[in-house]
């Protein structure tokens, strides 16, 4: 059967959706190429993947975290599927802490906590 034009509008819409938004691409992007990191670089709430993706071809060692981890599209080094509060890394060296677009998504009374851990 031939695909309606609704299906094609929602395809071609979840297309978008995939693509790294525009800020991503031409601000955070060139930003974040400048920049040197202390490894390993935790990836806090890393989502699709795409800032950890970006600095492990970069060769950073790389740890993703994120409370709905999908590590198929993940290039990490390490990939956790766990909550940032629960996240427990005693035993681990980490460098530098990405936190991008992530504190949005937490109940206001426990930002805080995660960024003092
Ligand atoms: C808006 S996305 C940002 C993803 C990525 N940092 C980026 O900028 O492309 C927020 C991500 O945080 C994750 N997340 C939200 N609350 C979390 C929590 N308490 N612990 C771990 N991950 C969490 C969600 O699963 C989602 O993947």
């Amino acid at each position: 059967m031939a695909e309606s034009r609704l299906e094609k509008s929602w395809k071609s819409l979840l297309k978008e959706y995939e693509a790294p938004s525009y800020a991503k691409k031409y601000i955070l992007e060139p930003l974040f190429s400048k920049q040197d990191y202390l490894e390993p670089i935790l990836d806090a709430g890393c989502g699709t993947g795409f800032f950890s993706n970006l600095l492990s071809e970069k060769g950073y060692q790389v740890i993703s975290i994120d409370k709905n981890l999908d590590e198929t599209q993940l290039h990490s080094y390490m990939k956790v599927k766990s909550d940032i509060e629960s996240f427990n890394p005693v035993k681990m060296i980490i460098g530098d802490v990405l936190l991008i677009n992530i504190l949005s998504c937490l109940e206001p009374k426990k930002r805080l906590a995660v960024l003092k851990k």
